[in-house]
């Protein structure tokens, strides 16, 4: 039960499974929007997203909400959360609360640590060093076709192999949702790497869990090291759940 004081005994036991499991689903959750809050404020400051300047009831809020009038579904593609940001947010907690009526709505989930190690020592070798660009202008302008705040979405660059700053492990870190190129590369070049990079999470089935969503399922990921892919094969019915993700103190690097 997530919605009162948890002792300091029962979140250290979260805050450890959150680093061994990566991704934690509690089920049957009744919570209001302030114990979702508390419950995200327990593992650091919480995000106010990009989309969120258009003014939201509540910044820290992010709602993910499809119907039969929705022309995309947010986070329809592998993708790590706003990692078009400085300081990436080090995890997500979405707490759905309707479900589709015909079922479905599931969300994916890729192991980032275990798509690095299945590459070859020669393909780690090559990207360790490189530097990817992280452009939020491409799934909030070029996908959700969002009116840009003045300076334009986030954009910033990370390592391509970075290393979890709890764990200590290699982590793949470029994702189909923000990483516009790699730096130092020919356009040609680094659209190959990349999408070779896709190809491999999203043909690499044992990287993957799947989380099948039931009412009051709130869903806790570990930002650092997964990707995710929410599962739009519900149109006309619709799905709504709320979203809050805490930021990290540490940039991402190698
Ligand atoms: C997201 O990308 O956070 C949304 C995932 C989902 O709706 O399943």
């Amino acid at each position: 039960d997530l919605s009162g004081d948890l002792s300091n005994e029962i979140f250290t036991e979260i805050y450890q499974a959150h680093l061994d499991y990566m991704v934690l689903v509690f089920r049957d959750q009744h919570l209001d929007r302030e114990q979702h809050k508390v419950f995200g404020r327990r593992f650091g400051r919480l995000h106010v997203h990009p989309t969120n300047h258009v003014g939201t009831r509540d910044d820290e809020i992010l709602v993910v909400k499809t119907s039969a009038k929705s022309t995309y579904t947010a986070g329809d593609t592998w993708h790590t959360d706003v990692t078009c940001d400085e300081y990436p947010p080090l995890g997500s907690m979405l707490y759905i609360t309707e479900t589709p009526e015909c079922g479905g709505g599931d969300t994916l989930y890729a192991d980032m640590y275990l798509a690095y190690e299945l590459l070859s020592d020669k393909m780690k070798q090559m990207l360790e060093g490189m530097t990817a660009v992280h452009d939020g202008g491409i799934p909030y302008v070029g996908l959700y076709n969002t009116v840009p705040p003045e300076g334009g979405y986030a954009r910033n660059e990370h390592p391509e192999i970075v290393t979890h700053p709890e764990t200590g492990k290699k982590v793949l870190y470029v994702n189909s949702g923000f990483t516009s190129h790699i730096k130092g590369l020919k356009p040609f070049e680094s659209r190959a790497l990349l999408d070779m990079l896709y190809q491999h999470i999203a043909q690499t089935p044992s990287l993957t869990c799947r989380v099948e969503w039931q009412p009051n399922t709130l869903t806790f990921w570990d930002n650092r090291c997964t990707q995710h892919h929410a599962i739009w094969d519900y149109h006309p019915y619709s799905r709504y759940g709320e979203r809050v993700s805490i930021v990290a103190d540490k940039r991402p690097s190698a």
